[in-house]
């Protein structure tokens, strides 16, 4: 197994159908399914909306500070079978706030088990607070203004949920005040929209990484300057298939993007959702794309190399993939 850093992983996308089921016992909740056949008859999505309309019902099952913790160390533990050695991981603190969930409660449910899962997993983790654009700026803002007052221990924001007309700029003002709090900066672009958003993430929000960033592809002037400016771009193979952002994994832009020079890593998005976790990509590209051994170092090297982790941690992670000297 490489080792690899997972950089694109929505930690509610990461809630397995038992998990739903058995949070929702657990919490006395009424699913709107019967089993989990039921529930599993409703991952065949036709758009990105179509899956955060269900992503979004099924994190009613998360009311407490435990069950933020049991998802999150369902996901380290499965993680780490799969290779992964340090992930960044982003949460939605506003879809818990509309449902009447604080954000204490999310935030020390899930950073309470990423506090130590270097020691048990052998995955050194941040945290990221993904804010959703189909909301208001304000709303955001709010939100970032509280998690700075209670020192919650995260790392960067994140932009997500529905993209089509919901551009970066709307998100000037947040992306400032993070940047002014010493956060790091990232943001889906492309997965839905056009290039013209990850244009827009970069030089008005001033992102590090943009996650998907697939449509890229349609703009050779764009990919010129990604390539020149190695930004990198977490893709995401099989939740572009399960969402129709492409036909096929055969048609998938990932060889291209490696043969032009871009920075691309490969993640999960949303495992639970989508067919599988890191190792599911990378081998499935392998069967269907033929991915070689030299690509799939490749790729994990990026992710390393792209990472917020310290200097030692890429240091080291890369000695492990066989790099030296970094
Ligand atoms: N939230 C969770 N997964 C997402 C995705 N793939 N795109 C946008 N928002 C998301
Ligand atoms: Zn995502």
């Amino acid at each position: 197994m490489l080792p690899v850093a997972e950089l694109h992983l929505h930690i509610e996308g990461t809630l397995e159908p038992e998990l739903i089921f058995a949070l929702a016992e657990r919490n006395g909740i009424q699913l709107p399914y019967a089993n989990l056949d039921e529930l599993r008859a409703r991952y065949e999505f036709t758009d990105l909306q179509s899956f955060l309309d269900l992503y979004y019902a099924n994190m009613s099952v998360l009311q407490t500070e435990q069950d933020f913790a049991d998802m999150t160390r369902a996901y380290l533990a499965r993680a780490a079978q799969a290779g992964v050695r340090h992930a960044e991981i982003m949460m939605d603190p506003q879809a818990h706030l509309a449902r009447g969930i604080s954000l204490e409660t999310c935030v020390k449910g899930v950073s309470s088990v990423l506090a130590t899962s270097e020691q048990e997993f052998g995955i050194s983790t941040l945290l990221i607070a993904a804010f959703l654009r189909d909301l208001s700026e304000e709303s955001a803002l709010a939100v970032l203004e509280h998690l700075l007052a209670m020192e919650a221990p995260i790392s960067a924001i994140g932009l997500d949920s529905a993209e089509v007309g919901n551009p970066p700029a709307k998100f000037e003002r947040l992306f400032a005040m993070a940047r002014d709090a010493g956060l790091h900066l990232i943001a889906h672009a492309g997965e839905e929209g056009p290039p013209e958003y990850i244009v827009e993430a970069l030089d008005v929000l001033g992102v590090e990484r943009i996650d998907h960033g697939i449509r890229c592809m349609e703009d050779p002037a764009l990919v010129e300057r990604l390539v020149a400016e190695w930004v990198p771009l977490t893709v995401c193979p099989l939740s572009n298939v399960r969402l129709r952002a492409v036909d096929s994994l055969a048609k998938h832009p990932l060889p291209e993007m490696l043969a032009v020079g871009l920075n691309v890593s490969v993640n999960s998005d949303d495992p639970a959702y989508f067919g599988g976790y890191v190792d599911d990509n990378f081998t499935e590209l392998q069967e269907v794309l033929g991915l070689s051994e030299f690509d799939r170092v490749r790729l994990a090297s990026n992710s390393i190399r792209s990472s917020f982790a310290s200097e030692e941690r890429k240091a080291e992670l890369l000695a492990e993939l066989g790099y030296s000297g970094a």
